[in-house]
C-alpha cells in the first residue's frame, strides 16, 4: 500500500545541506512526503537556488526590523504563507531566528528543528565551537520539536560525534553535519509515517 504523502514546509537560513538532505530522502523513498515551499530570511542563501533548481516554490522573508526573530506581523504572514501552501510539518532547517507564537501557534507539535549539538549541552549559536571550546570528547546533533525558548524544545532523536584531538572547528562541524544528513531524513520520515497512517 502506498501512504499519503505528507506536506513539509521548510524554513531556512544558509545553505541548504540540510535540506537537500530531505530531497534526496524524498527521491529515495526513504521520506514519504513532498516539498510545498522554502522560506528564508536571507534573501541570498543557498536554500532558496536549491528549491528554485528543484522547481520548489521560494520565498523571501522580508524582516526589515529585527536580526533574531521576525515582527510579529511578518511572522503572521509567514504562517498564513505556510498554512496556504497546506504545509503540514514544518521543518527548520538551519533557520537562524528565534520562533514566536504565529508560527507556535499554527504549527502546534508540528514543528522541528536541527541544533549541531547534543541538547540540552550547547544551545545557541556556534554550537560546534562552544563544544570544541569545552573540551569535550563528544558532541553531535539533535533534533527536537520547537518551542518559544532557544533550542529547547522536546527531544526526538540525536546523533553523536566524536571530537578528534586535531579537530579545528571546520572539521568539527563538517562531520556534525554529516551526521544531520542521516538524523534529519531519518526523523521526518518517521514523523510522516505517523502522521500518514
Ligand atoms: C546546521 O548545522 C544546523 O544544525 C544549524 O545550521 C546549519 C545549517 O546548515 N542550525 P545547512 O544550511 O542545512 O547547510
Amino acid at each position: 500500500m502506498r501512504l499519503a504523502m505528507v506536506k513539509l514546509g521548510i524554513l531556512g537560513s544558509g545553505k541548504g545541506s540540510n535540506f537537500a538532505s530531505l530531497l534526496a530522502g524524498i527521491s529515495s523513498g526513504q521520506i514519504q512526503a513532498t516539498v510545498e515551499i522554502v522560506m528564508s530570511d536571507n534573501p541570498h542563501a543557498g536554500i532558496l537556488d536549491l528549491a528554485r533548481r528543484a522547481d520548489i516554490r521560494a520565498e523571501v522573508i522580508h524582516e526589515p526590523r529585527f536580526k533574531t526573530r521576525l515582527s510579529e506581523d511578518v511572522e503572521s504572514l509567514v504562517a498564513k504563507t505556510l498554512k496556504s501552501a497546506h504545509v503540514e510539518l514544518l521543518v527548520l532547517a538551519g533557520y537562524m531566528r528565534m520562533v514566536k507564537k504565529p508560527l507556535l501557534e499554527a504549527f502546534p507539535r508540528r514543528m522541528i528543528n536541527i541544533h549541531p549539538s547534543l541538547l540540552p549541552q550547547f544551545p545557541g549559536l556556534e554550537a560546534w565551537k562552544q563544544a570544541l571550546e569545552s573540551g569535550a570528547s563528544e558532541t553531535g546533533c539533535t533534533v527536537h520539536y520547537v518551542d518559544d525558548g532557544m533550542d529547547t524544545g522536546e527531544l526526538i532523536a540525536q546523533e553523536r560525534v566524536p571530537i578528534l584531538p586535531d579537530d579545528t572547528a571546520a572539521s568539527l562541524h563538517a562531520r556534525i553535519q554529516e551526521a544531520e544528513h542521516r538524523l534529519l531524513p531519518r526523523v521526518v520520515a518517521d514523523i510522516c509515517q505517523a502522521l500518514a497512517s
